[in-house]
């Protein structure tokens, strides 16, 4: 295929950040460096473009090899990012004091053509990259990177963020469990994942929970008390037990808060319920843990640094052959990519019959059903 020639790309990371952020821009800026090309990073999603003079050199940041040096293994993202900024459903404030959301791609496609950029690499999740998908549809040569610790992306086998989440959620659980053995008492993890069970289900089984609940599978309290009560009779008398922040019980809602226009709920708390009704329900002691943003914090492991930098190049290498509209995927033993109108059609589910759940199951773990 013949090569296109880019004078200026710009890349930007939205949503909430993900470990192999950092290592993902350093690809991208040394693959179009050694092309030639210059790249620019917008600040905090698309926020350096649509709001400029809110920053103290303006909203794009150079980035150079030199830039780049020595963030392969730094969490974060040096560019910034927010969950905020929706250039499709950005906020207003109105004249009476109350919040309205207006859509400003236009603004952005044209502030695209006033910095003279011809290409973005996007790096987010499933809202980054339907932003992404929109701004394709509009005509900017688009190319996306899935982020997110949820692997509840479409199209790849797994997103970048998702090991580091579940390593540390792992370590979290064998320091967890000789705590509840020592105290004899339940320990409930809560981890987070919004509406999918990916977290917890790898994390609980690498990390042998006796119990884990995910959004996929409404849950009876009473049944995962039972796993308690079976446990004790044969002598363990103590419970590891995984909740998603996403898990509800059947015929339940999730615990999740409004954040107000523009922005996804805020999901959490479910592990504390859990905790007390099983203590209720057992009458043993429990406690519970929220693992949160440390999830989301720190280096990313070495396959999370290693996907990243293969899906940096990818985005690279799809601009060069003139691709866009795709996101890059991981589709084991290569890179490919994907419409990005299909990898974000729908969230990606545990299935119910996989490989995973079928392990889960054999080894005796309860879901609560
Ligand atoms: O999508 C990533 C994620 O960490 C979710 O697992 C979690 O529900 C959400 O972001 C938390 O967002 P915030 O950083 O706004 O609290």
């Amino acid at each position: 295929m013949k090569g296109t020639y880019m004078k200026r790309i710009a890349i930007n990371t939205g949503g909430g950040d993900a470990p192999g952020l950092n290592a993902v821009i350093r690809a991208i800026v040394l693959s179009a460096s050694n092309l030639g090309w210059e790249v620019v990073g917008i600040r905090e999603g698309y926020n350096g473009l649509l709001a400029p003079n809110d920053y103290p050199n303006g909203g794009l940041m150079p980035l150079h090899k030199s830039t780049v040096r020595g963030i392969t293994h730094l969490g974060g993202t040096i560019l910034g990012t927010t969950n905020k900024g929706n250039p499709l459903e950005y906020p207003v404030q109105k004249a009476d004091g109350s919040w309205d959301t207006v859509d400003r791609s236009d603004d952005l496609i044209r502030a695209f053509e006033r910095e003279g950029i011809d290409a973005l690499i996007a790096i987010g999740g499933d809202g980054s990259l339907g932003i992404a998908n929109a701004l394709a549809e509009k005509g900017l040569k688009v190319v996306g990177v899935p982020k997110t610790i949820d692997n509840d992306l479409e199209g790849t086998t797994v997103t970048f963020g998702f090991d580091s989440a579940v390593s540390f959620a792992t370590e979290s659980l064998d320091r967890l469990h000789s705590t509840a053995e020592a105290h004899q008492r339940i320990m409930v993890t809560e981890v987070m994942g919004r509406y999918a069970g990916w977290i917890a289900l790898h994390a609980g089984i690498a990390g042998a929970a006796d119990a884990i609940l995910i959004p996929e599978i409404p849950y009876d309290i009473n049944k995962v008390a039972n796993k308690i009560f079976r446990r004790e009779t044969a002598g363990r008398k103590y419970t590891l037990v995984v909740v998603a922040e996403g898990a509800f019980p059947a015929g339940g809602d999730v615990v999740e808060e409004n954040r107000g226009p523009g922005r996804s709920p805020q999901l959490g708390g479910i592990g504390k319920i859990v905790s007390t009704q099983l203590a209720e329900i057992t009458g043993k002691e429990s406690r519970h843990v929220v693992l949160g943003h440390l999830l989301r914090g720190g280096s990313p492991t070495s396959f999370d640094r290693l996907l990243s930098l293969r899906f940096g190049a990818a985005a690279v290498r799809a601009l060069k052959e003139g691709v866009s509209g795709v996101m890059v995927a991981l589709d084991p033993p290569t890179v490919q990519h994907v419409p990005l109108s299909e990898a974000t059609s729908r969230m990606k589910s545990v299935p119910l019959d996989c490989d995973t759940m079928l392990t889960a199951r054999e080894l005796g773990i309860s879901f609560g059903d």
